[in-house]
């Protein structure tokens, strides 16, 4: 169970990861002066916001809760994680709301969307970093079949 879990966990971060490298050119478009696909854009944030925000870090954060009582000695570093998964949630959210705005017809300063797109961009790159590197092995290592069933079982819920 805690190799599917994980395993699903490496694909989704390959997958957001993908998602995100789609968003990068649309920054350079912005920095450039152009007209980014803001459509694109705003698709590719409802995607992450959909599946990341209520699927992903929720199923995280039960296995990160659990991790901490396992590993007292990461417990800052899973509670800064878990802290993020709200911080991706906000910033997405503002991100969104902004394209949304361009594509209603407001006037929405360009370095604004370009500042939250750039903020995102590096704020969510560098959280799925430091999961793979230093907490998924941890995750491995350290719960237990019954932790998982637990992880899996917050999944239903
Ligand atoms: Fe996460
Ligand atoms: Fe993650």
């Amino acid at each position: 169970m805690g190799n599917a879990t994980l395993a699903a966990w490496r694909s989704d971060h390959a997958r957001f990861g993908g998602l995100l490298a789609r968003l990068r050119p649309e920054l350079d478009v912005l920095h450039e002066g152009g007209r980014p696909d803001y459509e694109g854009m705003a698709a590719i944030v409802a995607e992450l916001r959909e599946y990341g925000d209520k699927v992903h870090h929720p199923l995280e954060d039960a296995a990160f809760a659990l991790l901490a009582r396992r590993r007292p000695d990461f417990a800052l570093r899973l509670a800064r994680l878990q802290q993020e998964h709200r911080v991706i949630a906000r910033a997405g959210g503002t991100l969104l709301e902004q394209i949304e705005e361009v594509l209603n017809g407001a006037i929405v300063p360009r370095e604004e969307v370009e500042v939250a797109l750039a903020t995102y961009l590096v704020y969510y790159g560098n959280h799925i970093a430091r999961e793979e590197e230093d907490v998924l092995p941890l995750a491995e290592e350290a719960l237990t079949p019954g932790d998982w069933a637990e992880v899996a079982h917050a999944a239903q819920v």
